[in-house]
């Protein structure tokens, strides 16, 4: 790595998962790590109250939306959305695998035509002072070499595009679910640190199958960045070292009790004021106290008690109990 870059550690897009409850919760455990959203279709932002499908609180600063589309129109009109709502950066998925998203022909299959790509993020770059990034595959289908990486790096980056995140293993649109596509094909590290040492400029971001921080360290010797998806939302606290040992951030972090007395009064705004049930929230803390004592009876208080009407402060305050 030639530089340091300010957002070495990103929690990746992950839908159902990084809604705004999650990342609120995540930010009472690291106050530094770059939060995306989970992708967001241009139609729904569009077609509804952005406030509703996008809001999000001041406290997940630095926050990057993360857009699925392929209209520069919409790309375009959604950007400026985001500026104006103070997101950080703006982020176009181009390796999201599933059915509806190639029906719609956005996400990975948009690795195969990098020149439209390019169109998109000048648009969208052209409309807005926010950065513009873009979060990719290795490869798609048959188009899976370094080299087809590097071309569409190469041509995408032509539009002013500085920063790349590419989840290091490729998609396989026939035959593979989105979530064999998480798995199935190998992961390739090595590439994506290739990419970083053939275009230094660039801001390169590494994503797959990492698990701990010590891992993240590693890839950090070869890229400006790390992001964790799956391992930061079943082991949570796993970021509790991230701003100390990655920003220098010395200050104190919460105990994973004292995380939870910080969400009661959120839990109490969301459920009496916003008309949320309690489980919109509590769905997201349950793999908090993984290996802890009681971490069982923690998950099973909230799996029974937290959909109910009435469910607020209290009952999160109930399932602390269980737990040493
Ligand atoms: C449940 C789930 C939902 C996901 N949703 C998105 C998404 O909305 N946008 C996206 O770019 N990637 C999405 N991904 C992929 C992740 O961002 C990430 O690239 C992938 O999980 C590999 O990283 P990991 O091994 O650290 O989880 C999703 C992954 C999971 C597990």
């Amino acid at each position: 790595m030639t530089e340091t870059f300010e957002h070495p550690i990103s929690l990746a897009p992950m839908m159902k998962r990084t809604d705004r409850h999650f990342r609120f919760f995540l930010r009472q455990i690291t106050r530094r790590t770059l939060l995306y959203t989970e992708m967001v279709n241009t139609q729904a932002i569009l077609n509804h109250d952005p406030e509703r499908i996008i809001g999000f609180d001041e406290c997940e600063h630095p926050i990057a939306l993360q857009l699925g589309g392929a209209d520069p129109t919409e790309l375009t009109e959604c950007a400026r959305i985001a500026e104006d709502m103070g997101y950080d950066e703006v982020n176009l998925n181009v390796g999201c695998p599933s059915n509806r998203v190639k029906k719609g022909r956005f996400g990975a299959c948009l690795m195969k035509t990098p020149d439209e790509v390019a169109r998109v993020v000048e648009a969208m770059q052209d409309a807005v002072d926010i950065e513009v990034t873009v979060k990719h595959r290795i490869g798609v289908d048959d188009i899976d070499r370094y080299e087809d990486m590097l071309n569409f790096v190469d041509i995408v980056s032509k539009t002013g595009c500085k920063r790349f995140t590419v989840h290091a293993r490729k998609a396989w649109l026939q035959g593979l679910s989105p979530a064999e596509n998480r798995d199935i094909p190998p992961l390739r590290h090595p590439e994506v640190h290739r990419l970083k040492q053939a275009r230094p400029h660039l801001i390169v971001e590494t994503n797959g199958g990492i698990t701990c921080l010590d891992e993240a360290a590693h890839h950090l010797e070869h890229v400006d960045a790390v992001m964790i998806g799956r391992a930061a939302y079943e082991d949570p606290y796993l970021f509790a070292d991230v701003d100390r040992r990655f920003y220098g951030d010395e200050t104190p972090v919460p105990s994973r009790h004292k995380v939870i007395e910080n969400l009661f009064d959120y839990a109490d705004y969301w459920t009496r004021e916003r008309g949320h049930k309690l489980n919109y929230i509590t769905r997201h803390l349950l793999h908090l106290f993984s290996g802890q004592q009681g971490a069982g009876r923690w998950r099973r208080h909230l799996s029974e008690e937290a959909h109910k009407d009435g469910a607020n402060s209290r009952t999160l305050q109930d399932a602390l109990a269980f737990v040493s």
